[in-house]
């Protein structure tokens, strides 16, 4: 007789380009690679001991946040006044509860505040001053802007001067799972897009576009340009596809076939729905990705 679908976990570092110049602007793809396999190593250890969906992708988030390979977090890319400035959501699917947080300046783990606030708040988005003046209600301390920069992006800052630069969404990280309990969540962080303008949101903190979760549908976390993104709410858009019958990896190609199509758009996306199946696509060259196949194995891929 089959048992319950096993857990499953799947993880991404940003679609973009396979050098540097569409991602985290860091180079080497190895350590991206690798970067993701521990992430996502590391939270299939809370699935398997029964731990949630969403204390395992709160987990994997914050492991890439503080990982400088990836464009969130510590090593974050630039805006256009040269500080970085922080968004992140978060969605767990038997409640549909969520939380996120945009243009956040001085938060180490911008994940753990979406997490506050999914929790604590009784809001679902908070923003710049008030997201920091919630965070320091919450215990989270402060943490200086200038930790967030590491060398490698403030070079590509200052090489990028008096040029307009292509807007890339590359190097944001993601991560959904599917716990023992039948349970999905969905986790984004980003830096945005290098350069962006001072207050721009992308897709990664909006509820629908970057991030979605729902027990009756799958978990769905989104990479790449943001405004197209949210222009289709591509992740309810692949959600509402596995609802209606697609297997995952079918609506993750359906999403992004959609997204080049209707908007023009670049990215990718994960998903885990109902089976633990994950799907990924992306119609950037690469996306960083890493996942549990059925015997509890990590694998990645470019
Ligand atoms: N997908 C990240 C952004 O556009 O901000």
């Amino acid at each position: 007789m089959n048992g319950p679908p096993p857990p499953a976990i799947a993880v991404h570092g940003g679609a973009g380009a396979l050098d540097d110049s569409g991602t985290s602007g860091l180079g080497p793809e190895a350590p991206r690679e690798e970067g993701v396999g521990r992430a996502a190593a590391a939270a299939w250890e809370v699935l398997r001991g029964g731990g949630s969906a969403l204390d395992a992708v709160v987990l994997a988030a914050s492991i890439l946040e503080d990982d400088p390979t990836f464009n969130a977090g510590t090593g974050a890319t630039l805006t256009a006044s040269g500080d970085v400035e922080l968004d992140a959501s978060l969605m767990y699917g038997p409640t549909l509860s969520a939380g996120a947080v945009a243009c956040v300046k001085d938060v180490k783990n911008p994940i753990l505040l979406a997490r506050a606030v999914l929790e604590r708040s009784g809001h679902l988005l908070l923003v710049g001053e008030g997201a920091s003046g919630f965070a320091r209600e919450m215990g989270i301390p402060a943490w200086p802007n200038g930790r967030l920069v590491i060398p490698q992006q403030r070079a590509r800052f200052d090489a990028a001067r008096g040029v307009k630069p292509a807007p890339v969404g590359g190097g944001t990280i993601g991560a959904v799972a599917r716990d023992r309990a039948g349970h999905v969540a969905a986790a984004t962080s980003t830096g945005g897009t290098f350069l962006k303008r001072p207050g721009r949101v992308g897709d990664s903190p909006v509820i629908g576009a970057g991030t979605y979760a729902d027990d009756l549908l799958a978990a769905v976390s989104a990479t790449g340009h943001g405004e197209p993104i949210i222009r289709i709410t591509l992740a309810r858009l692949v959600a509402d596809l596995v609802g209606a019958g697609r297997s995952a990896p079918a609506a993750a190609s359906e999403g992004i076939r959609i997204l080049g199509e209707r908007v023009g758009g670049q990215g990718g996306v994960i998903v885990v729905g109902p089976s633990g199946e994950p799907g990924f696509a992306y119609n950037t060259p690469a996306m960083a990705r890493a996942w549990s196949d059925t015997a509890g194995t990590i694998r990645t891929a470019l």
